[in-house]
């Protein structure tokens, strides 16, 4: 067995770090703390075979995380129930009937959870009711696990993925064809943190509004660009990733029709990929194959898919421990 002074690995300290209460944004991160987010989760990765031995499977222990969501998940509840219990700590599920302002007023949900839990992830709609929450309970640490407008924790393990892919991503282009949704405006604030050039290529409508293209535009670092386009082609040619992600979001059911007719220019297919040249592929997943992308670009030899999926525990795992973690 390696003695600690042969491992390679460089482990930032296994507790509390970040400035931020609350991680309700990608934006509530500096860059040099999101790249220490994804630093940590590599790390955590690379450990996480060494089990109950592992760097940071103490840093929550004795905390409980509850877990709201309001729309369904597979990939986000999964990887949150076992990134808490890797780190040490546990995590309860109350009823989604009793969990987010039906039966009582959100701030009062939030109000009683802080005195018995010390962190809580929450999917639901408006980016707003996340926000009254953390607002009503600040002894919390609350995490966005997506609302309508932002899904950082997918974010933060595309990144990862990324960097694991290309090791520095500074300079590269990822170009995001399809809806400009929540997962394109939190993966364009963190590319352009991190000083990559992001191509979103839209129908007339689907694009950022204007507020958010300009707060994307001042977070961008080191040369870091925006392009918001309309051709596909001309959005991925030369980029080094090509993302995209279901037309129709969770909430917009109703609209799945009209969309599916609005986008069919901006299916991700093999054409596409050809003349991004040798691109990977990512989807946030879930996926509605054979419409935003077909199965020979989800199963072909570009996509990297099931890792993004596999990150989301790594990358998650690092965000608990440096949001909340105790030193032991
Ligand atoms: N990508 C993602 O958030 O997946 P789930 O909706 O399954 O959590
Ligand atoms: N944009 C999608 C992402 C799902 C993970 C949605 O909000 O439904």
């Amino acid at each position: 067995m390696p003695s600690r002074a042969t491992r390679t690995v460089r482990t930032p300290a296994a507790s509390r770090s970040l400035r931020t209460q609350h991680f309700v944004s990608l934006l509530d991160l500096s860059p040099a703390e999101l790249a220490d987010v994804l630093t940590a989760g590599l790390a955590l990765k690379k450990e996480r075979a060494r089990g109950v031995r592992s760097y940071g499977a103490t840093a929550l222990a004795g905390q409980h995380v509850a877990l709201l969501f309001e729309k369904p998940s597979l990939r986000t509840r999964c990887t949150f129930e076992i990134a808490v219990r890797e780190l040490g700590g546990d995590v309860i599920a109350p009823p989604q009937d009793v969990a987010m302002g039906e039966r009582e007023p959100i701030a009062d949900v939030a109000r009683n959870l802080e005195r018995w839990v010390s962190g809580v992830v929450i999917r639901t709609f408006a980016q707003d009711r996340l926000v009254e929450f953390a607002t009503a309970a600040p002894r919390l640490h609350v995490v966005n696990a997506l609302t309508d407008e932002e899904h950082p924790c997918q974010a933060l393990a595309d990144l990862l993925t990324l960097r694991e892919q290309f090791g520095e991503v500074q300079g590269l282009t990822v170009a995001f064809v399809g809806d400009g949704n929540n997962v394109a405006a939190s993966l364009a604030q963190g590319a352009l943190m991190l000083g990559m050039h992001v191509r979103l290529a839209t129908p007339v409508g689907y694009e950022f509004s204007d507020e958010i293209a300009a707060q994307l535009r001042g977070v961008a670092r080191q040369g870091a660009t925006l392009e918001v386009m309309r051709d596909p082609k001309a959005a991925v040619t030369g980029a080094s990733a090509v993302y995209t992600d279901a037309w129709t979001s969770m909430g917009q059911e109703a609209e799945a029709q009209q969309r599916r007719k609005v986008f069919a220019p901006f299916q991700v297919n093999e054409a596409l990929m050809q003349a991004a040249g040798d691109a990977v592929f990512m989807h946030c997943l879930p996926a509605h194959r054979g419409e935003e992308a077909t199965d020979e670009v989800m199963d072909g030899p570009s996509s990297i898919i099931f890792d993004q999926a596999e990150n989301r525990l790594h990358a998650q795992k690092a965000l608990l421990m440096l949001l909340m973690g105790r030193s032991q």
